[in-house]
C-alpha cells in the first residue's frame, strides 16, 4: 500500500487522506443525525398513542361505575368496546387478560391492522405493574411498535386484571424518516462535493510553493547560485522551510566564494615564491655557475624562497586536516603543567622579547595538546613579529563560565581598522611589516582561529595602534 502510495503527489495523497476523513466524518454525523431523527419519532409516536389511549381507558373504566371490575369480570363482552375504542386505521388494540388470553380484539374491518402476536417477555412486565412498555417487533412481514398498558380497575391501584397491547403501524415514522433521510443525503453529497473542491484547491495552493522551491533548487543544482525561494508573507512550515532554504544557500554562495578566493589566493602565494625559484635558476642556468659568489647569493635567496614554499605548505595541510574535529586528539591538559613545558619551547621564538607569564587559577582542559602549542606559537609569533625588539610580551589566563580565556598581549605597533577587519582570513598580510622580519604567509591567524573554533572556543583581537595588541581566545573546560 505505500510503495503505490509513493508513486503519487503528495497533493494526490494529502486530497485523498482530506477526501477519506470528510467523508467519515460527515457518515458519522449523519448516522447520528439518522437514529436521532428515528428516536424522536418513535419515542414521539408513543407519547402520542399513549395520550390518546389514556381518555378512553379512563372514560371506559369510569362507566363500569363504582363497582370495581375485578378479574373476573374482564371478560370479551367488558372490553370488546375499549379494544374497538383504541383501534384505528393504523392501530389495533387486543385486551389480554391475566393468564395471557387475547379476550378482545379491536380489528373488526378486513383493512384494519392484523394485531401483532404477543411477547410475554413484555407481557409479564406489564403485569407485574412496568406501565410505558413500548417495543419494535415484526408482524405479518411489516415493522409494528407495540405498546402494553396494564389495565387496573382505579388509576394508582395495585391490582392489574389485564393488559391492553396496542401495535401500531411504523408506516408514517417511515415516511417521516425517508424524507429526512432524501435531504439529509443530498446535504451530504453538496458537503462532501464543495468539501472536496475546496480540499484540493486549497492543498494546490499550499502545495504550489513547494513546487516553485522544487524548480529554484533544480535550477541552482545546475549552477545558478542567485537563485532564491521567493516566497513571502508565509509564516508556516514551507514558508520557514524557505527561509532556512535561503539561508542555506546564502551560506554556500558564501563558501564557494571563499572557496575560490582561497585557490587562487593559495595558487598567487605559491607562484611567487615558485617565480622567483625560476628567476635564480635562470640566472645559474645562463652561466653564473661559475661566479661562486652570485651562486652562494642566489642559492641563500632559494633556501629561503623554499623554506617558505614548506612552511605555506604545512599550513595548507594543517587548515585541510582541522576542517573535521575527528582529527583532533583530545586529552585532558592540566594547564599549570603544560604552560610550563611551553615556556622552554618559547625560548626559541621569543629571543629579544621579555616574555612573562602571569599564571591563572587552576584549571583542567580536554583539548589537543599539540594544537594547543600550535595555537599559542602562531600568537606569540605574531607578537614577536610585530613588536619591536625589548618590549614585553605577556601571556595569561582566567576562568569564565564553562570557558578558560587565554590573552596573549604585546606592546607593538598595533593594527590598523583595516588590518583588524581582515585578519584571519587566509592570505591576509597588513601592509608596512617591519621588512627585518621574516615574510609570513598571511595563514597564521586563520590556521589559529580555525584550530580553537574546533575545539568549541572563540577568539577576538584588541588592537591600539602604535600601542599594542591583545588577543583573547577561549577553550571549553
Ligand atoms: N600581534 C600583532 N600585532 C600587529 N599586527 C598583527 C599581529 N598579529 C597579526 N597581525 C596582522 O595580521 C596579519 C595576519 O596575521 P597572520 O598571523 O594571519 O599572518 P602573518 O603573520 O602575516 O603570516 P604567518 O602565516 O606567517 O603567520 C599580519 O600580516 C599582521 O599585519
Ligand atoms: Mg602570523
Amino acid at each position: 500500500m505505500t510503495n503505490i502510495l509513493k508513486n503519487y503527489s503528495l497533493r494526490t495523497k494529502l486530497v485523498l487522506l482530506y477526501t477519506i476523513l470528510l467523508i467519515f466524518s460527515v457518515s458519522l454525523i449523519s448516522y447520528y443525525s439518522y437514529w436521532n431523527t428515528w428516536q424522536m419519532l418513535i419515542n414521539n409516536k408513543a407519547s402520542n398513542m399513549r395520550a390518546r389511549a389514556k381518555p378512553i381507558i379512563e372514560h371506559f373504566l369510569n362507566s363500569k361505575g363504582s363497582d370495581s371490575p375485578d378479574s373476573n369480570k374482564v371478560t370479551r363482552q367488558n372490553f370488546s368496546e375499549l379494544a374497538y375504542d383504541l383501534t384505528s386505521r393504523n392501530a389495533t388494540a387486543i385486551i389480554i387478560n391475566t393468564n395471557g388470553e387475547v379476550i378482545a380484539t379491536g380489528k373488526r374491518l378486513p383493512e384494519e391492522m392484523e394485531p401483532s402476536p404477543i411477547n410475554y417477555k413484555y407481557f409479564h412486565q406489564a403485569l407485574s405493574g412496568k406501565n410505558e412498555i413500548s417495543y419494535i417487533t415484526d408482524a405479518n412481514g411489516k415493522r409494528v411498535q407495540v405498546f402494553l398498558i396494564p389495565i387496573r380497575p382505579r388509576p394508582g391501584n395495585q391490582k392489574i386484571i389485564g393488559v391492553i397491547q396496542i401495535s401500531a403501524s411504523l408506516s408514517d415514522v417511515n415516511k417521516t424518516l425517508f424524507q429526512h433521510s432524501v435531504e439529509l443525503f443530498s446535504v451530504v453529497a453538496i458537503i462532501l462535493i464543495v468539501g472536496i473542491l475546496l480540499g484540493y484547491w486549497l492543498i494546490g495552493i499550499s502545495l504550489k510553493d513547494l513546487q516553485n522551491l522544487s524548480v529554484t533548487c533544480q535550477e541552482i543544482s545546475k549552477g545558478n547560485f542567485t537563485k532564491r525561494a521567493d516566497i513571502k508573507n508565509r509564516k508556516d512550515e514551507i514558508g520557514k522551510l524557505a527561509d532556512s532554504f535561503n539561508l542555506m544557500i546564502n551560506k554556500l554562495e558564501n563558501m564557494f566564494d571563499l572557496q575560490k578566493r582561497f585557490v587562487a589566493n593559495a595558487a598567487h602565494e605559491l607562484l611567487t615564491p615558485l617565480t622567483g625559484l625560476k628567476g635564480s635558476l635562470e640566472v645559474i642556468l645562463r652561466g653564473a655557475q661559475d661566479d661562486r659568489e652570485t651562486v652562494n647569493k642566489l642559492s641563500k635567496g632559494m633556501y629561503k624562497e623554499v623554506n617558505h614554499l614548506i612552511r605555506l605548505c604545512d599550513q595548507l595541510l594543517g587548515l585541510s586536516r582541522l576542517e573535521s574535529t575527528t582529527n583532533l586528539s583530545k586529552r585532558q591538559i592540566v594547564l599549570h603543567e603544560f604552560i610550563n613545558e611551553f615556556k622552554q619551547k618559547a625560548k626559541y621564538i621569543i629571543k629579544s622579547h621579555s616574555f612573562i607569564i602571569q599564571e591563572g587559577p587552576y584549571v583542567k582542559l580536554t583539548a589537543d595538546p599539540d594544537l594547543l602549542e600550535q595555537i599559542l606559537f602562531n600568537l606569540l609569533s605574531n607578537a614577536v613579529r610585530y613588536s619591536n625588539a625589548g618590549t614585553t610580551i605577556f601571556l595569561n589566563w582566567k576562568l569564565i563560565p564553562d570557558y578558560v580565556e587565554f590573552r596573549v598581549v604585546d606592546q607593538g605597533k598595533g593594527m590598523s581598522k583595516e588590518v583588524l577587519s581582515h585578519a584571519f582570513e587566509p592570505f591576509y598580510r597588513g601592509k608596512n611589516q617591519n621588512s627585518s622580519f621574516e615574510k609570513g604567509t598571511g595563514l597564521g591567524l586563520a590556521l589559529t582561529k580555525s584550530m580553537i573554533e574546533t575545539h568549541g572556543g572563540t577568539i577576538k583581537i584588541k588592537s591600539i595602534p602604535g600601542k599594542g595588541t591583545t588577543i583573547y581566545f577561549t577553550l571549553p573546560i
